[in-house]
């Protein structure tokens, strides 16, 4: 509930998970940095992700679910690219959100592409009431525009080549004819038009071909050294998957993988989000861990099938195991335009309303798309529904391609073919804002003098947990302090570690527990004697006891 996510919000600034870019000057919108533990956060969940996909991958073995055995090996890349990669790649024309002012609301509104519908600046579904609706209709009356709105079918129909190009252009739908000829006769055999989901503006900022709706387009722009004007111009990276496309060639030349297999990238991406929302969840600069697997056409679809699984097993393995969680595979009409399959892998996240969900990670089929494009130029379905070079109105490729033959050859078949593409695409912010609400727990224990109280504990998964262990002295004399430093120093040798003498021991465990910290260790009069301290369990709130010499091996082994 939205209750749950301002006292998370609100623990997130006073353990310091996340602050504000730039708080104190009021803040920056979209931009979000992570606290002393919320680093640790993210780097666990990125070192999970590299160890569990790159590094302890094992290319010796069949993984469950896999066809075969496959290789991976991993790239750190440039923010800023070749300005000629987003051309390619077909960021530099398409990659813009459509927006529209409200007159009425004097609010604005997004079109979001996979829903093909308007939301508000909160991601809402807009609905409007009929009076805007009949004042937004005469606003607009004697424009263009009113004609895709309140003319009959029968009117629509005849003019339907020319709006629906327009209205193709002017909503961003990739849809096929027949949709956008639903999508007329949706508003229009509604007379009341309540179900509408906007009503435009049509002065408003426009720069389209209709009035109303405008592009604004993703990409951060930038400018290299002194070169003036269109010359120097080029833009940070809003993927990180184009530093790995453009690179399949090096990583092929120096080292001897064979396909199938995958390329890795976690990095920087920014996009210039319209409406950045929900805490991290849509910012303007977040991080990316990213997949390029390259296989065979022919064997692609199984490989589509094993990243899907694969990548939800990842997130369940970590902690994401409940209802919150699910896979959604997307209908064909959602796929873009080269992709066989796509699915996401979605949270139940508290800011959404029932019911809804929110994107963790895609796993796309992105066919040969992306190294064709940048082989031949960008490309563009033709009406055959093949991919074909785009070209400008000289007749000549609209962006000319490296040239660079990206094929990969069979070295035991003689096989020359280009890959195709399996990408499982994940958000590192996401991830860790998902982490932080499914962790977030309100329980009871009891305090120092016996009595239950509600306690907010953070139930991270001991992998992704910021600090793993938590060192107490019961107090701050008799030689306590000393036999728990050094405690607190054997462990700091393995893995984040925190030493605490001060105020109530009580207070300390719940201090840890807010900062998700999995174990406790307690030097006590006992410990004096016998040489054993107990270890608290976050979760259970269990208590036993461990011989000193043991401590490091004990938690240890619990944390990994
Ligand atoms: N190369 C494919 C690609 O970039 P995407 O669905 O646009 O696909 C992949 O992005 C993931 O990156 C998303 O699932 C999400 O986790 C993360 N992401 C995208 N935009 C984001 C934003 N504005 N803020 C935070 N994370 C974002």
């Amino acid at each position: 509930t939205l209750m749950e996510m301002e006292k998370l919000v609100s623990l997130c600034k006073r353990r310091g998970f996340l602050f504000q870019s730039s708080e104190i000057y009021g803040g920056l919108n979209g931009f979000w940095d992570y606290g002393p533990l919320g680093v640790e956060l993210k780097r666990n969940i990125k070192n999970a992700w590299w160890q569990d996909m790159v590094t302890g991958h094992d290319e010796l073995a069949i993984p469950a679910g896999a066809p075969t055995t496959y290789e991976m090996t991993g790239l750190d890349c440039t923010i800023i690219m070749h300005p000629q990669v987003w051309k390619c790649s077909g960021h530099f024309d398409l990659f813009c959100d459509m927006m529209v002012d409200c007159k009425e609301t004097k609010k604005l509104y997004r079109f979001d592409q996979l829903r093909g519908r308007w939301v508000s600046a909160q991601g809402k579904k807009v609905r409007l009431q009929p009076k805007v609706i009949s004042e937004g209709v005469q606003q607009i009356q004697g424009d263009e525009i009113e004609r895709l709105f309140v003319t009959s079918l029968a009117e629509a129909e005849e003019e339907a080549g020319d709006l629906q190009r327009r209205a193709l252009k002017a909503f961003n739908l990739r849809a096929k004819d027949a949709e956008v000829l639903e999508w007329h006769e949706s508003v229009m055999t509604l007379d009341k038009l309540d179900s509408l989901e906007c009503v435009f503006a049509p002065e408003a900022n426009s720069v389209g071909t209709l009035n109303g709706p405008r592009e604004f387009k993703l990409m951060f722009p930038t400018t290299i050294g002194a070169l003036a004007g269109e010359e120097g111009r080029a833009f940070l990276r809003p993927e990180t998957a184009q530093g790995i496309f453009v690179n399949f060639k090096n990583v092929l030349d120096s080292t001897r993988v064979k396909i199938p297999f995958g390329i890795a990238q976690i990095g920087k991406s920014f996009r210039n989000e319209i409406t950045p929302r929900n805490f991290t969840f849509r910012s303007r600069e977040f991080e990316q861990m990213e997949i390029e697997f390259f296989c065979h056409p022919e064997e692609s679809r199984k490989w589509y099938e094993y990243w899907r699984d694969r990548r939800m097993q990842w997130y369940t393995d970590l902690g994401l195991a409940g209802e919150r969680l699910r896979l959604r595979e997307h209908d064909k009409d959602e796929l873009s335009h080269y992709s066989v399959g796509t699915a996401d892998i979605e949270y139940a996240f508290p800011f959404l309303s029932e019911g809804e969900y929110g994107e963790l990670e895609g796993i796309a089929h992105r066919g040969d798309f992306d190294l064709r494009s940048h082989m031949e130029g960008k490309l563009v379905k033709n009406a055959k529904g093949c991919l074909e070079v785009e070209l400008g109105e000289d007749g000549k490729p609209k962006y000319r391609g490296s040239g660079r033959d990206l094929q990969y050859r069979d070295e035991v078949t003689n096989d020359r073919f280009t890959p195709h593409v399996i990408e499982p695409s994940a958000g590192a912010d996401r991830g860790a804002l998902a982490f932080l609400c499914e962790a977030y727990t309100e329980d009871s224990a009891p305090d120092d003098k016996g009595q239950m109280q509600t306690r907010v504990v953070m139930k991270f998964h001991p992998r992704i947990a910021p600090i793993k262990a938590a060192v107490f002295p019961l107090v701050k004399k008799d030689g306590m302090p000393e036999v728990a430093q050094e405690i607190y120093r054997a462990l700091k040798k393995r893995f984040p570690a925190f030493y605490d003498e001060k105020g109530a021991v009580g207070r300390r465990y719940r201090r840890q527990d807010e900062a998700g910290t999995p174990y406790c260790i307690t030097v006590d009069g006992q410990s004096l004697t016998d040489n054993t301290v107990t270890i608290r369990d976050r979760d259970t709130l269990e208590q036993w006891r461990v011989k000193v010499d043991d401590v490091v091996e004990e938690v240890s082994d619990r944390v990994s």
